[in-house]
């Protein structure tokens, strides 16, 4: 996570549009988290962390801006906030 903290200044402010207005579709970001996410990732590794925090962390891993294991190459900004979403759901 700290790393990420370091990335956030370096993100380009478009990336703020979306956090910014991020309220996605939980349900559609199940389906795609046990698609493309799941073989690697519990459902709740993101508890506590806000959407807008998550976005921000799936953006950069997308960018490649962190070094990923996982593909997180196909998704789409609407699956981003949609997986988001689901992963804040959690507490
Ligand atoms: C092949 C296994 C694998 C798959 C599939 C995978 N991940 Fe990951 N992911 C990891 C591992 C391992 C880490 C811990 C950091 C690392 O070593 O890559 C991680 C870390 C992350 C992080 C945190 C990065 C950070 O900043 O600390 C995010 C966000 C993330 N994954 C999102 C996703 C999303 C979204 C998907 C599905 C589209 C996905 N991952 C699929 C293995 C995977």
């Amino acid at each position: 996570m700290h790393i990420v903290k370091g990335l956030v200044l370096a993100l380009p402010l478009a990336l703020w549009g979306v956090a910014a207005s991020a309220a996605g579709d939980a349900e559609a970001g199940k389906a795609v988290f046990e698609a493309k996410c799941a073989e690697c990732h519990y459902e709740d590794d993101f508890a506590g962390e806000s959407t807008e925090e998550i976005v921000t962390m799936i953006t950069s891993v997308k960018g490649g801006g962190v070094e990923h294991k996982g593909d997180a190459s196909g998704l789409t900004d609407a699956d981003i906030v949609n997986i988001a979403t689901y992963w804040s759901s959690f507490k």
